[in-house]
């Protein structure tokens, strides 16, 4: 199962979880994510970043009980998650915010996997 994501040496360190053969595109492109974020709203988990649920449109580090570096919590002063604000994001978050601890994941990159993205967060409310 592993090899499925040693595709990219850079996810398998980062996730050490395993692979998630997923067929839904939405679901693949959140396999970039899924070791550290959850989208469900009733998440059990502890996981290292904060729940994702309802991200779109949701101001910038202010999931009740997660404690987010101060870097990202000024930076998101008065400012929501938009779509273009995720892609940017992932695209590397510490250009975006220095000091944030989320690390530049190393997916998606296609854009129809970056849709595909954004789709499946828009559908997790
Ligand atoms: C190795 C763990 C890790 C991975 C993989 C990861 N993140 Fe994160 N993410 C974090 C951490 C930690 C934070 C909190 C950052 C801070 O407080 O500075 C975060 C924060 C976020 C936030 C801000 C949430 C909020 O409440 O404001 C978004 C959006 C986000 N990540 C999206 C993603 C997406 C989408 C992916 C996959 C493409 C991803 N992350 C992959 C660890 C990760």
């Amino acid at each position: 199962m592993r090899k499925f994501v040693i595709a990219s040496g850079a996810l398998a360190l980062l996730a050490g979880a395993p692979a998630h053969a997923a067929s839904d595109p939405g679901e693949r492109a959140f396999s970039y994510c899924f070791s550290c974020h959850s989208v469900e709203a009733n998440q059990t988990e502890i996981l290292s970043g904060p729940n994702l649920n309802g991200i779109i449109g949701r101001p910038i580090a202010s999931k009740a009980g997660f404690e987010y570096t101060p870097e990202l919590k000024a930076f998101g002063q008065g400012k929501a998650w938009t779509e273009a604000l995720i892609l940017e994001w992932i695209t590397n978050p510490r250009m975006m915010v220095p000091g944030t601890r989320m690390e530049r994941p190393p997916g998606p990159r296609a854009p129809a996997e970056r849709t595909a993205l954004i789709e499946y967060l828009k559908k997790a409310h």
